[in-house]
């Protein structure tokens, strides 16, 4: 959702947050703003936009001083305008505060501050925040009233603050469900709402957990719980190159993090999975929880274990408190790239005392904190909001804890295969680009697959896109299918292929554009355009050479369309409210 960062050091402070905020930007990037204090003045900049226009307009890094905050913004609580972009102040403009999540008794605060005339100048929640720290800061020391702070609200937040009034030149931090981190340096501190925007200053990261509350003066840091008792939280040490987090020649994230599938599959397969595998064998009811592109890998996984033997499904993590009765016989396996989505948070409480297994590509995350045992992906950061090399780490430790790690070794060379088709799959890019529905469909253990296709195609394309197994077509669909109407087949050569075929027939009978990625010479034949993936291909390694091309398809139409595949709209790479 919204990203946030903060420093304090002797550099300057608004360089570091508009680094910060641009390596931040895939979290919300509807506004964005900076607060700094410079001679004791806060001096604020910000307004509605995407950070290298507004950032350049209002000449961010032009403001001197050396601690502040910054924000980007994916707006929940008040339309997207200058006035709802953070960071938010009191009306002395003394204190100024950050925040993501969403403060649900507002209504009960601001009453309360504006029968004490308090005047507010947002429509968001998050403003509460600078005018309740300063009604609280009335009675007691800044820290203390900051705590009170955030005690007092309800819902979620991460929250970053500061006062001008501080004699103590500090940032003020607090975190409940929503992500925060401290980064350590050498006569500087940082934090941020993920690792990628502090990794140009340091690889040493705290994360907070829930209900912390911490205070950053340029030497260090304190950590104090709820109850106000100080407390050690565990420092982690990322290997993760700041390059890592750039574009490195490439026009968009998304098409480096498609193209970098090819080196971290191998860091993924060499991932521990044993701790997880030995709970898996312990178990026979499995439940499955995740959200997105994540649940497409969780449908696989439920699909292989079903085939071992186990009892298990994949929930929509949003709904798995409605529909699921997990028990004290269930194991709950939740996968999330960010390790934060609050629907997978969510399921996991909802999981109870069950064990629990987190998949994920975020060290320190909230939901390896919650869970008994961690599967890393090891994929590296991923940037583009549009989930890629996540996906195809999560689909190999899915086939590493059904099928053991011999059977994927052939996976780097095979997504490089798959790569190399770029500049054919540009081609049918085009004939896709100028339509306005595309249905995908596929058999059996693909089908997650076809929903992924679907899923990244009109996430990024604004392209309305379904996708079923073929077999459901004509249960109702296949009314859609006219002239030129686009079908993605996924068709390898499987022992589901000849129904799949019919379901092509039916496609091409009715006119519709059949486009396959398959190894089968018929398909081929009833294909206007085919993707050939290679022959003699183990049948456990389909979901990935057929993903590479759906890719990049979505990647190459939402380029010719003109969209941004790195910032769709109105989506954030880190989903942490409800
Ligand atoms: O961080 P998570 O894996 O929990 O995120 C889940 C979804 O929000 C995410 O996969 C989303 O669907 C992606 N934008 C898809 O590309």
């Amino acid at each position: 959702m919204c990203g946030i960062i903060g420093y304090i050091g002797l550099r300057k402070a608004s360089e570091v947050l508009t680094e910060g905020l641009k390596r931040l930007e895939y979290r919300g990037y509807d506004s964005v703003g900076i607060a700094v204090v410079n001679n004791r003045q806060l001096e604020i900049k910000k307004d509605r936009g995407m950070v290298d226009e507004v950032s350049s307009a209002l000449q961010f890094t032009t403001v001197e001083g050396n601690i502040g905050v910054g924000h980007t913004r994916w707006a929940t609580n008040g339309v997207v305008c200058r006035e709802n972009a953070h960071p938010h102040f009191n009306e002395k403009k003394t204190i100024v505060a950050v925040h993501n999540g969403v403060v649900e008794n507002v209504s009960e605060l601001r009453g309360m501050l504006e029968e004490k005339e308090y005047r507010f100048s947002s429509d968001t929640d998050s403003e509460i925040i600078p005018h309740l720290l300063e009604e609280n800061h009335k009675t007691q020391p800044l820290l203390q009233a900051f705590m009170e702070t955030a005690a007092q609200l309800k819902g979620s937040y991460a929250i970053v603050a500061l006062s001008t009034e501080d004699t103590g030149e500090r940032l003020l931090l607090a975190r409940k469900n929503s992500p925060l981190i401290i980064g350590v340096g050498r006569g500087e501190m940082f934090c941020a709402s993920d690792i990628p925007a502090m990794l140009p200053y340091t690889k040493t990261f705290v994360p907070l957990e829930e209900g912390d509350v911490a205070v950053l003066t340029r030497h260090g840091y304190k950590i104090f719980s709820p109850d106000g008792s100080e407390v050690e939280r565990r420092q982690i040490t990322v290997d993760w190159d700041a390059e890592l987090a750039q574009k490195g020649g490439y026009p968009h994230f998304m098409l480096k993090e498609i193209f970098d599938q090819r080196h971290f599959i191998n860091e993924t397969i060499a991932s521990d999975i044993s701790s997880a595998r030995q709970l898996i064998d312990e178990y026979e009811k499995i439940d499955v929880v995740a959200c997105g592109t994540s649940y497409h890998a969780g449908m696989l996984l439920a699909y292989l274990l079903s085939e071992k033997g186990k009892i298990s499904q994949a929930y929509i993590a949003s709904d798995y408190q409605f529909i699921a009765k997990p028990g004290k016989k269930t194991l709950a396996i939740a996968i999330s790239q960010s390790g934060e989505t609050a629907d997978v948070l969510q399921a996991l409480r909802h999981a109870g005392d069950s064990r629990k297994i987190a998949i994920t590509n975020t060290v320190g995350s909230t939901i390896t904190r919650v869970s008994d045992e961690t599967v890393y992906l090891n994929s590296g950061p991923e940037i583009g909001v549009a989930a890629t090399k996540t996906f195809t780490s999560q689909l190999a430790i899915v086939s590493k804890l059904i099928y053991g790690k011999q059977r994927l070794e052939p996976l780097s060379g095979l997504i490089g295969k798959m790569l190399e088709k770029e500049n054919q799959i540009k081609e049918i890019a085009t004939g896709l680009a100028g339509k306005e529905h595309a249905f995908f469909i596929a058999r059996g253990m693909n089908v997650p697959i076809a929903y992924e296709g679907s899923l990244k195609f009109k996430e990024i394309t604004y392209i309305h896109s379904e996708a079923y197994p073929g077999g459901e077509l004509k249960h109702g669909t296949l009314s859609l299918i006219t002239e030129g109407v686009p079908v993605i087949a996924l068709a390898p050569r499987d022992k589901a292929l000849p129904k799949l075929f019919g379901n092509i027939k039916e496609v091409k009978a009715r006119g519709g554009m059949v486009v396959s990625v398959t190894n089968d010479g018929e398909v081929e034949k009833e294909s206007d355009y085919s993707v050939r993936i290679p022959e003699g291909l183990d049948p456990a390694l389909y979901p990935f050479a057929l993903v590479v091309p759906l890719q990049l398809l979505a990647y190459h139409v939402s380029v010719l369309k003109g969209i941004n595949p790195d910032k769709p709209r109105n989506l954030a790479k880190s989903v942490t409210v409800e």
